[in-house]
This record gives structure tokens, C-alpha cells and sequence, in this order.
């Protein structure tokens, strides 16, 4: 096993509720499945992925006779049973991805997710499916990473559009949250500054005065 686990993924495992049945949909290299099993995270492990190869990669972290834990070849969650699946996670997929899979499957009681992109899509989706939420927040490593981990259940919730844009709990400030949106701030001046197509900007300015907005009440 890799020497460093990345802060990303140390973020992603300290999250996960303990539970009976986890399931990870694209493990790849098995790091965080190997987590779970190792700090008693889950009772039932299902570790699943499109990829024979990466899957590979997974199985290869555990020893033969590990009892609870299964690899299963899979797109999204097609061939894992939903009584099986307590605690899912998709981490390291794009948002509109994970959005495909939940349309294609089923909706898991408990969603541990870190889109790549399109966290505002992924939110207005588990919205609509009355999914609330339980984590949203930053993750700082080399990069920016939201986590979001949500519940399914029958109440109706409404979200605004700075807790679509930024995370449900965004009022919360969070340093990390802060850091990532004057990091997206720079960078949309930058945009601006070399955008020959005006209508182009207009489209971004919506999210960059938003970012303005927050930042100047959180200073
Ligand atoms: C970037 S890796 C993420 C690995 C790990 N979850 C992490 O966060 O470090 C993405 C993995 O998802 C798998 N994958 C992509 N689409 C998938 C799908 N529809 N169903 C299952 N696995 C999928 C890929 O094969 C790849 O192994």
C-alpha cells in the first residue's frame, strides 16, 4: 500500500458512518476500501468498479481470506443489491456521473460523495430527491475537494443559491471554504482580464459576484 494517504483521502474515510453494508462505486486503487475494512468502519464491504483492472488493484490490498468483503465488477451500482447498500460512496467521479449512476440504480439510505466537478448540480439533484444533508464541506489538499454526505428522506428542502454554489453549510465559514473561494476569486479576474467574448464573462459574473458577496461578509 501507497506510504501516504493523502489528506483527501484520510478527509474522505474519518466521514464515513459507521454502518452494516458498504459499498465503494470506483475504487481504483482500493486505498479507501482498505480504510474502511481497517478501522472497523462497516461490517459488509462491497468494493465495486467498472474497470476489471482497477478492481484488481483493490483486491490485491487484501489478504485471501479476508471474510466480509466482496469485489464486484460493476457499472455504477447495476450489479450490487440495494439491500447491500447502506452506505455508498462515489468519490473521485464527476458530478454528473454520480448523478448517472444514482438514475440508473437506485437511491442508497446513506450517499458519501466527492465529485470531482459539478458539486452545484449534484446538490440541486439530491435536492429534488429529497436527499438532507448531513456534511458539506471543503476538503483542502493539493487541490479543493467538496465532500457531502446525505441522507434520504421524505422532507422537502429548499436550497439557496449560495448553498448550491458553495456547500449547504457555507454560513458556517469554513477557513477552508474561504481559502478555495478567493483562490476561484483570482482566478475568475484572471478570466476576465484576457476574455475577448463578453457574453462568455457574463455567464461566469453570476458565480463571481456570489463569491464577492460571501467573501466581503466573511473577511
Ligand atoms: C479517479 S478513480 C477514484 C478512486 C477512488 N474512489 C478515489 O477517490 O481515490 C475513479 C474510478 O471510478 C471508476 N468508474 C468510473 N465510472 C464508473 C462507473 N460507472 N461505475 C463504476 N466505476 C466507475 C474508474 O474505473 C476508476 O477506477
Amino acid at each position: 500500500m501507497h506510504n501516504r494517504i493523502s489528506h483527501r483521502i484520510y478527509e474522505i474515510v474519518k466521514n464515513i458512518p459507521h454502518c452494516n453494508y458498504f459499498v465503494e462505486i470506483g475504487c481504483d486503487h482500493g486505498y479507501i476500501t482498505y480504510l474502511v475494512h481497517l478501522n472497523k468502519i462497516a461490517d459488509h464491504i462491497i468494493a465495486a468498479d467498472i474497470s476489471l483492472p482497477s478492481l484488481r488493484k483493490c483486491q490485491n490490498l487484501f489478504d485471501n481470506d479476508v471474510k466480509n468483503i466482496s469485489f464486484v465488477q460493476s457499472d455504477g451500482l447495476k450489479n450490487i443489491p440495494e439491500d447491500k447498500c447502506e452506505v455508498c460512496l462515489m468519490a473521485g467521479l464527476g458530478g454528473a456521473e454520480i448523478i448517472k449512476i444514482l438514475q440508473e440504480g437506485y437511491f442508497p439510505k446513506t450517499l458519501v460523495l466527492q465529485p470531482m466537478k459539478d458539486a452545484k448540480k449534484l446538490r440541486e439533484y439530491l435536492e429534488q430527491n429529497r436527499y438532507s444533508f448531513i456534511i458539506d464541506k471543503v476538503i483542502k489538499d493539493i487541490k479543493f475537494y467538496d465532500l457531502i454526505v446525505a441522507k434520504k428522506g421524505d422532507e422537502i428542502i429548499s436550497l439557496t443559491e449560495m448553498q448550491k454554489s458553495f456547500g449547504v453549510f457555507y454560513y458556517l465559514a469554513q477557513k477552508e471554504l474561504i481559502e478555495k473561494l478567493k483562490f476561484k476569486k483570482n482566478n475568475y479576474e484572471a478570466k476576465f482580464n484576457t476574455m475577448p467574448n463578453i457574453n462568455k464573462a457574463d455567464k461566469l459574473l453570476n458565480e463571481y459576484n456570489l463569491i464577492c458577496k460571501f467573501l466581503s461578509e466573511n473577511k
